[in-house]
């Protein structure tokens, strides 16, 4: 779906349905479309540019987690074990994770573009000569199937960085890790990265930064339903609206209409009110103890925690227990 860099992709991504999806999102009430019609090529550009920003943390701080602490939280991964990174794009901090933990005998990057993957595998094989690289072309929310050397390894090791749990709904957090169960087999861990609760200066600034990017990258959803759905969505009429919801603990993103208006998407209408909003994202926020909850919840035991200096973000480590129920979306 994105050529390009690291697509952050939200979780259940697909890109066949954008009409069905945006129509049907327009005629709700409230109107909402779904993160990961987020990253077409301009919207992935807009990421990557968005995790530079100066209040944009979370990229930066769980990098630095994985670089200063990387080898801490190798020391829980058994020799010979199989990494599987889920929606594992440039495999970017996989490779940090590589370096930390050289008992790894194999790497499974999974993700829905396959000629990406396919690509880093190549780029990756070179750096790492004693590792296996066995990509997987997978939608990580749906059960998929591990290579045979993969399941051969005594141990897998389920790795989910970049805050992107934080992007699903607690029932799909919870959904997803239940699939990561039973992807992974017995005696498996899983490694995520997940943003922490903090004040909410701290998140509003990170979601509006100065330069506007973040908002761009909103309003990229519109130039992209105006290009591929036929659409008129004018955009100096939408503004994009972000801020902490403290009670749900969430990053809220939003389009606001700035006037009362009625626009046309692949030949139907839809009206707006003025100051009406198309709820585009959440993004949540968890503690060590809430995000541990939830995962003990679908039977993965908390095992560690690592956080920043600031305590911005953290690195959680979990271990399968005996009992796993279904997955279920
Ligand atoms: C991909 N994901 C973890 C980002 C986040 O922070 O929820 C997406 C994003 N949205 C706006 N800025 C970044």
């Amino acid at each position: 779906m994105v050529a390009l860099a690291r697509s952050p992709r939200p979780p259940d991504a697909e890109v066949s349905s954008f009409e069905t999806d945006v129509l049907a999102g327009l005629g709700a009430t409230p109107k909402r479309i779904q993160a990961k019609y987020f990253y077409d090529g301009a919207g992935s550009q807009l990421f990557e540019r968005i995790t530079e920003q100066p209040e944009y943390y979370p990229t930066r701080s769980e990098m630095r987690i994985l670089s200063e602490q990387g080898a801490d939280f190798a020391k829980l991964i058994p020799e010979g074990a199989a990494l599987v990174e889920f929606g594992s794009g440039s495999s970017k901090k996989a490779r940090i994770m590589l370096k930390a933990a050289p008992k790894l005998a194999a790497y499974v990057p999974v993700d829905i573009c396959g000629e990406m993957i396919e690509q880093e595998a190549i780029d990756l094989r070179p750096d790492f000569p004693g590792l296996k690289v066995l990509p997987v072309t997978a939608d990580i929310t749906k059960p998929f199937e591990l290579p045979e050397e993969a399941k051969a390894a005594p141990v897998r090791v389920g790795f989910f960085p970049g805050s992107t749990i934080g992007n699903f709904e607690p029932h799909e957090a919870a959904a997803f890790l239940r699939n990561a169960a039973q992807i992974l087999g017995k005696g498996a861990l899983m490694i995520v990265g997940a943003d922490l609760i903090k004040p909410a200066d701290t998140l509003n600034a990170a979601y509006n930064d100065a330069a506007g990017v973040t908002a761009r990258f909103n309003l990229n959803l519109l130039v992209r339903i105006n290009r591929e759905l036929r659409g008129d969505f004018k955009l100096d009429t939408f503004e994009h609206h972000a801020f902490y919801n403290r009670e749900r603990h969430r990053i809220e993103m939003h389009l606001a209409s700035l006037k009362r208006q009625r626009v046309k998407v692949a030949g139907e209408s839809f009206d707006f009110r003025a100051g009406e909003t198309i709820h585009t994202e959440n993004s949540y926020k968890y503690s060590v103890e809430s995000l541990g909850a939830l995962a003990r919840g679908v039977g993965w035991l908390p095992v560690g925690a690592w956080t920043d200096p600031d305590k911005f973000f953290s690195i959680q480590a979990f271990k399968l227990g005996e009992t796993v129920t279904r997955a279920s979306f």
